[in-house]
């Protein structure tokens, strides 16, 4: 790989896999708050990308506007080169990636090679009717990173003006996220189950809801510490 990952007593090396409005990135800041492992998200490091103008950005704007993945060689480099820094030695969680085959394949290459392992990969499960309103809902605070929904968790008023709303969330984009990943991404499940690293949990009721069956799921995999 390009770097290597060390091994050196890892906490825990985890991916969170889910469609479009699943609830990642919601419960991942739960969890990095808990485990304190780097949160290492592909959509937020494409979006910086973008937003800075640079060859990756460039290369990736197009593809993320219309809701589609962008190519394999692009984004494997960036996970790759990021899971190599110091701050992953111990433990990372992976949001966003994989999303193909080739990109679960890639990244297992470059930990064997690296002589290290994932712990689990927690898959959220939320039926396509729920995703929408979900996604078409959110609003992002970018001075806290904290993610609102003006349903289901309001935001409160004092942050309301500088609320973002992202490029893609709009429906027809959603939609087309939500084919990509019952057509791609859903083949990295099989990979990882017959891997035993597996574990699906309901993602429909509240947030702290689904929070309380991802910690039982992370502790019966024996990834929690
Ligand atoms: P990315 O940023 O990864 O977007 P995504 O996978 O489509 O996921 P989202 O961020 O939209 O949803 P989420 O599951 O994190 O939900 P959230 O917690 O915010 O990728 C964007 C784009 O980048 C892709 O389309 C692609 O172009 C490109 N890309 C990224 N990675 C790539 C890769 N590996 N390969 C190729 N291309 C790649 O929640 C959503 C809303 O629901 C929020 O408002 C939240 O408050 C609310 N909510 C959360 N949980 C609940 C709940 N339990 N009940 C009610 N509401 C809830």
């Amino acid at each position: 790989m390009r770097g290597a990952v060390q091994d050196s007593g890892a906490l825990m090396r985890m991916i969170l896999i889910g469609p479009a409005g699943a609830g990642k990135g919601t419960q991942a800041q739960n969890l990095v708050t808990r485990y304190g492992f780097p949160h290492i998200s592909s959509g937020d490091m494409l979006r910086e990308a973008v937003r800075e103008g640079t060859e990756l950005g460039k290369a990736a704007d197009g593809f993320m506007k219309r809701g589609a993945l962008v190519p394999d060689e692009v984004v494997i480099g960036m996970i790759l080169e990021r899971i190599s820094r110091a701050d992953c030695a111990k433990g990372f969680m992976l949001d966003g990636f994989p999303r193909t085959r080739p990109q679960a394949e890639a990244l297992d290459q470059a930990l064997t090679a690296a002589g290290v392992h994932l712990d689990v990969v927690l898959h959220i499960d939320v039926p396509d009717a729920a995703l929408i309103e979900r996604i078409t809902g959110r609003r992002t605070d970018p001075l806290t990173g904290t993610i609102y929904h003006l349903k289901f968790k309001p935001p409160p008023p004092e942050v309301f003006s500088r609320l973002q709303h992202r490029d893609d969330d709009t429906e027809a984009a959603v939609r087309i996220r939500i084919e990509k990943y019952h057509r791609d991404t859903t083949q990295c499940i099989p990979f990882y189950a017959e891997r035993g690293l597996l574990k699906t949990v309901d993602g429909v009721g509240t947030p702290d809801e689904v929070l309380m069956r991802v910690t039982a799921a992370l502790q019966t995999a024996g990834a929690a510490h």
